[in-house]
Parts: C-alpha cells; sequence; structure tokens
C-alpha cells in the first residue's frame, strides 16, 4: 500500500488546478487519469470547432495567465495548449491508465483507502492517503435520454462526446438532439457542411448563464416579479455574455445586467418564437445562478435556423426504424441521431454513496458556496456547474483547506 498525503483522482482541468496549488504549498500529492492523457474530455470527446465560450479573462486557472497574444477566445487546441504549458510549468506527473475504482475511508486508522486499477496489466494497487480530491469532472459520461424505440433506430445514433466534424455528414439527414451549447453549435457545423440538418428544440432553450462567483449570492435577493420585465430573448452572443460579466464585475445588480443583456439581444435577433425558440422566464445571469443552467451562445445558428436551412422539431414522441414522430404529429426519416443532451457525473461509481458528500447524481448535496468539502478530508473540485472560473476557485480554496489542517495528518 502506497501512503500519500493527499490523492486527486482526474488528470482534468480541475486536478491539474489542484495539483499546482499544493506544488506552490509544497504539499506532496498523487494525481491519476484513468486515460493515457491530460484532459482527456477535451482532446479525445470534443468535436473539431470547438472553443471557449467564455473571453479568456474568465477562463484560467489559478497562477498561470493566458499569452498576452491569445485571442479572446481561446480556440481548444490553444486551450489544450495552455494545459500542457500549465503542467510544464508547475512539474505536474500524474499516473496515467489507472482508473480509480474505489475509495473508502477507514475509520479505524483515519485514512482514506484508495483502490484503483492499471487499465493496461489489469493489475490493482492500493493507497491509502490522507486528504481525498475528487476532480473526475460533471461530464465524465454522455447522457443519452430514453426514447421509445431508439434500439430500432438503424442509422448512426451517437452523443455529442463522439461528434467531431460536418464533413463526415455531407448530403445526410441528421438530427441534433438537445439546444444546449453543444447542439446549437453542432447544428451549425452540419449545416455549413452540407448535412441536411434539423434540431430539436423543447422550449424554452436553456438560456445561459455567466460563471461569476458572486452572482449566485447577490440574485437571492431579487425579486422574481422583474424579470416579466425582460423582453422575450433567449439567445446570446459571445459578445454579450462578455458585456454582461464585466458590468457583473463591477457588481451592477444582476436583474439590470439581464435586463440589458436581453434587451440587447432582441434588438440584435429580433422576436426567435415563431422559429420555435421561446425564451425562458429568467433573464441569462439569473438562470445560470439558479439553475446551473447556461445561455446558448449563438455562433450563426439562429441565422441558418431563421432561413430554413436547419429545421427546427419539437420533442420527440417515438422512434420507429429511421422515422422519427415528434409529439406535435410532425415525422420526418433521418440518416443519423446526434444527442447533445449533456452529460452525467459518474463520481458515485468511485466514491461510494453512503459516506459521500455527493447526491445519487454524483454531484455535491451542499449548494454553491459550501459544495468543495466533505467530512474526514474529502473534497470536490469542479462541480459547482460554473465552469473553469468554478474550477479556478475550487482548487485554491480546497488546496488552502489541506493546508491549514494538514499538521493533524497521519503520514507527516
Ligand atoms: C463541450 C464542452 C465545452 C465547454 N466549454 C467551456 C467553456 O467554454 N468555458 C468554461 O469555463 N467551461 C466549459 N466547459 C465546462 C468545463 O470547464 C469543462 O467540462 C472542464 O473540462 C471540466 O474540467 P474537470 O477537470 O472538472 O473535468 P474533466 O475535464 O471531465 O476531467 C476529469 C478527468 O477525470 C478522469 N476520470 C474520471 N473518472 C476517473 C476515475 N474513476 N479514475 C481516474 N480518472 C478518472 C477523466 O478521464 C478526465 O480526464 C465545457 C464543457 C464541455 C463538455
Ligand atoms: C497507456 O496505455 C496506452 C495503451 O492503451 C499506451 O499506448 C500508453 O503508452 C500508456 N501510457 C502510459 C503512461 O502508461
Amino acid at each position: 500500500m502506497e501512503k500519500v498525503q493527499v490523492f486527486i483522482v482526474g488528470a482534468g482541468p480541475s486536478g491539474l488546478a489542484t495539483a499546482a496549488c499544493l506544488i506552490k504549498l509544497s504539499i506532496p500529492h498523487v494525481v491519476v487519469e484513468r486515460e493515457d492523457c491530460i484532459a482527456s474530455l477535451w482532446r479525445k470527446h470534443t468535436y473539431n470547432c470547438l472553443k471557449l465560450h467564455i473571453a479568456k479573462e474568465f477562463c484560467e486557472l489559478p497562477l498561470m495567465s493566458y499569452p498576452n497574444d491569445s485571442p479572446t477566445y481561446i480556440l481548444k487546441d490553444n486551450f489544450l495548449r495552455y494545459l500542457d504549458d500549465y503542467v510544464m510549468k508547475f512539474n505536474i506527473s500524474p499516473k496515467f491508465n489507472t482508473s480509480v475504482e474505489s475509495c473508502m475511508y477507514d475509520e479505524a486508522g483515519n485514512y482514506w483507502s484508495i483502490m484503483a486499477q492499471d487499465k493496461v496489466s489489469g493489475k490493482t494497487s492500493h493507497y491509502a492517503s490522507k486528504f481525498l480530491v475528487v476532480a473526475t469532472g460533471e461530464n465524465s459520461a454522455g447522457n443519452i435520454p430514453d426514447i421509445a424505440g431508439l434500439q430500432s433506430f438503424h442509422g448512426e445514433a451517437i452523443h455529442s462526446s463522439s461528434y467531431k466534424c460536418g464533413s463526415d455528414y455531407v448530403g445526410k439527414s441528421v438530427l441534433v438532439v438537445g439546444s444546449g451549447n453543444s447542439g446549437f453549435e453542432i447544428a451549425h457545423d452540419l449545416a455549413i457542411h452540407g448535412a441536411d440538418t434539423s434540431i430539436v428544440i423543447r422550449s424554452p432553450v436553456c438560456t445561459q448563464f455567466v460563471d461569476i462567483i458572486f452572482y449566485s449570492q447577490i440574485c437571492c435577493d431579487i425579486e422574481p416579479i422583474f424579470t416579466l420585465f425582460i423582453v422575450k430573448f433567449h439567445v446570446m452572443t459571445k459578445e454579450l455574455i462578455h458585456l454582461g460579466m464585466i458590468l457583473a464585475r463591477w457588481r451592477l445588480s444582476l436583474i439590470l445586467v439581464d435586463f440589458i443583456l436581453v434587451l440587447l439581444a432582441y434588438l440584435l435577433f429580433g422576436d426567435l418564437s415563431k422559429h420555435g425558440i421561446v425564451r425562458p422566464h429568467m433573464g441569462p445571469l439569473l438562470l445560470k445562478a439558479k439553475t446551473g443552467r447556461s445561455a446558448v451562445i449563438d455562433v450563426g445558428t439562429t441565422k441558418l435556423i431563421k432561413k430554413g436551412d436547419i429545421k427546427v422539431f419539437g420533442p420527440i414522441s417515438r422512434i420507429r426504424g429511421n422515422l422519427i414522430e415528434f409529439e406535435d404529429g410532425n415525422e420526418r426519416y433521418y440518416d443519423a441521431l446526434l444527442f447533445a443532451t449533456g452529460y452525467k457525473s459518474t463520481a458515485n461509481i468511485c466514491l461510494k454513496k453512503d459516506m459521500s458528500m455527493l447526491n445519487s447524481d454524483g454531484l455535491p448535496k451542499n449548494e454553491f458556496p459550501n459544495h468543495w468539502k466533505g467530512t474526514n478530508g474529502l473534497y470536490c473540485v469542479g462541480f459547482a456547474r460554473r465552469g473553469l472560473a468554478g474550477i479556478a476557485h475550487d482548487a485554491e480554496i480546497v488546496a488552502s483547506d489541506i493546508q491549514a489542517n494538514i499538521k493533524m495528518t497521519l503520514f507527516d
């Protein structure tokens, strides 16, 4: 059994940020990763045209900024390069191909007993650690809804995490299910590459957000009645979201910022309800703060919807072979189905539920800002649905909490 002070599960942005903060405090730790690279979600399970949706100053990990000459909205490859540089700078060396299978707290010995499996040799190894940081991500498994008749579909039916590029679908009819950022972006990518593209939008579309930590605190004292004045709209441009984040930094009221954003969006896009896009009752920032759902940032999809290049349908009622039936009575044949229907956390699989700080969905039971700490030296980083800004915040706070408690450890 190998003894370590801090055991970190996962080498995505959350695990790496935590490791960097611990290194700065000279606290020994181990990072294990089930895949053979860092940031496997970004490297292997995202589409080619992906960019960060939020301006770079809101997407930094602790202790390192993006290069000055990098664009405001970082491309996927540049983000991966930033993470590679981050690992080099702090000399982080994760143990790859190692999947954590179970973590149990040993009450008698006061340590976490961790079992991990080498994915190549199949061998199991055991660790004992005083602190355990779960950084396995909110997005560790694709979520595909249970739709009647899905098994009867003959074409390709995949989750957005397996989608790469629209050029694989030229001339095919493709139905994108889901109208969050991935759905809107993939529909756009398919349509510009010449696929006959449709999208399922279950109204109201979830509006997007902004990841500013203090929003959720501010929004507690906001009267819902104000939101009634907000004009009908929900799709934002990235510039609008950027503006909103800057206004919010000045500590303008969330409702006022939302009002400005929605008004500007309305002027830019007009009323989209006749195209099947209906705004939720809350403005984008309030919605993010209250529900964790993010605003859709338009990459040109709405223009293609208005032109009719992307068809909009309501919810699916059932699937019969390649015929998709919609709840409103429409039906249409498709060659491929693309589920941009979000992700699930799998943190519960390694962290036994009964003693964990997580609920049955693998997310923290306590709400932000009390989401990051459990009992007996257990922590979660990257589970506050606040993107990279939230990850940076969690990593810093967890590392300094470990530092404050390390005097009492077993293994020092
Ligand atoms: C398509 C997409 C776009 C996004 N765009 C933005 C954006 O523009 N701005 C923003 O702020 N946020 C964005 N996010 C949200 C968030 O920033 C990313 O999801 C980010 O990668 C989360 O980092 P993480 O380290 O918490 O999780 P992950 O990146 O998922 O990393 C977790 C790691 O843990 C490993 N792991 C899981 N289980 C185990 C196990 N049992 N044992 C060992 N290793 C394990 C996984 O292999 C993975 O490498 C986006 C998310 C997605 C999915
Ligand atoms: C991880 O496993 C892959 C094969 O699945 C192998 O190519 C790679 O070299 C391994 N990496 C490490 C660091 O063991």
